[in-house]
Order: C-alpha cells, then structure tokens, then sequence
C-alpha cells in the first residue's frame, strides 16, 4: 500500500503561482493520465471506505469528486450521490452556503437522493480551507444523513481546514 501511494505522491502536479503567485496548486489530474497509478489510487481510496464498517452512500463532490466517487461506489455496490454548485440539479433540492478565498457559492443535493440515518461517506480530490467539505457536512445534516467520513485524496494542511469538520476525517496524502 505503501508503494501504491508514492506512486501516487509522484504523481500529482504541483504549479508554482497558479492561479496566482505565493500558490503551489496541487494537480491530481497527472494520476488519472497513467492508468496503473490511477488504478493505484482506487485501490487505496477503496481500502479506505472498507475500514469503515456499513458504509451505504457514495456523495462525491462537484467537480473532482466525482472522478473518484463512482468508481469507489461501483465496487462497494452502494449508490453514488452528486453534490452540485448551484443551479445544476433539477426537481426538489436542499441548499447551503459555502465561504470561498473571494466570496461564495451555494452548493446543493436532491432531496430525496440520501434517506434519513443513511450512512454516508463523502468524497472530494481535495481539501484546501475545509469550506467546501463541511457545507456538504451540513447538506447531509439536513437531509439527515450520518457521515461516517469525509475522504479526501489530497489535504493542504497549512490552511487547517480539518478543524473546520466535526464528522471523521481522512486523506491518503499531505502537502503544507
Ligand atoms: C477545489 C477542490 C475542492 C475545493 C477545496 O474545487 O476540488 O472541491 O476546491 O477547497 P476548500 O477546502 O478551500 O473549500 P473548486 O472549488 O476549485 O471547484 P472545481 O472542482 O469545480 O474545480
Ligand atoms: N489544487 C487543486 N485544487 C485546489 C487547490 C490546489 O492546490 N487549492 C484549492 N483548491
């Protein structure tokens, strides 16, 4: 396992000054260009979701969660929830506010894609400030569905974005 995540390590970009200076953006999309390390990356996003017992809800994240959301729930066998920026989804939608570096934006579900007590694992390439995973935190809330983990594929720990959630956290990776 170890060997599958530095190969995956190796693999993510990194682009000084993007989208502005004093920025290193963390690219994932390297991974995703050679298949055997992308196939690496499943794996261990797969052993992951296992440790944790009963897991009934795939919800990935717009956009990049959903490269890797319904692979993971495919092999699971359990069903795979978009959370989307809004305006996208039709028919009856809950709704939240997120903070973003310059404003914000509004993330929404349909509500009747998660059922009542359903345990959900939620899924996104990566967490910078927390802001967008813990307004699917709180979409789940309302609809009120136990998140059971919020997974990660890439954490930039400097912006301490994990003491943003309440729910179990986990990334495979770390950079500052
Ligand atoms: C990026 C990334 C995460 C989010 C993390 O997506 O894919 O979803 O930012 O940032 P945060 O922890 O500070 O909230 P972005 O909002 O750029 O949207 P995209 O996936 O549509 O490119
Ligand atoms: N990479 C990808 N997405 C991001 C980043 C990054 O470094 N920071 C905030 N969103």
């Amino acid at each position: 396992a170890d060997d599958k995540l530095s190969r995956v390590r190796d693999a993510v970009g990194a682009h000084e000054g993007f989208p502005k200076p004093g920025i290193v953006f963390r690219d994932i999309f390297p991974v995703l260009r050679n298949p055997s390390v992308f196939n690496d990356l499943n794996d261990l996003i797969y052993e992951a979701a296992k440790a944790v017992p009963g897991v009934e809800c795939i919800v990935g994240l717009d956009s990049r969660g959903f490269l890797f959301g319904p692979i993971l729930a495919l092999k699971l066998n359990v069903p795979f929830v978009p959370v989307r920026k809004k305006g996208k989804l039709p028919g009856a939608v809950e709704r939240v506010s997120y903070t973003l570096e310059y404003g914000s934006d509004e993330f929404e579900v349909q509500k009747d894609s998660v059922s009542k007590g359903q345990k959900v694992l939620i899924i996104d390439d990566l967490l910078a400030t927390g802001g967008t995973m813990k307004a699917a935190c709180q979409l789940m809330e309302k609809l009120e569905a136990d998140v059971v983990l919020c997974l990660v594929i890439i954490e930039l720990t400097d912006l301490g974005g994990r003491k943003k959630l309440t729910a179990p956290f986990k990334t495979l990776l770390e950079y500052e």
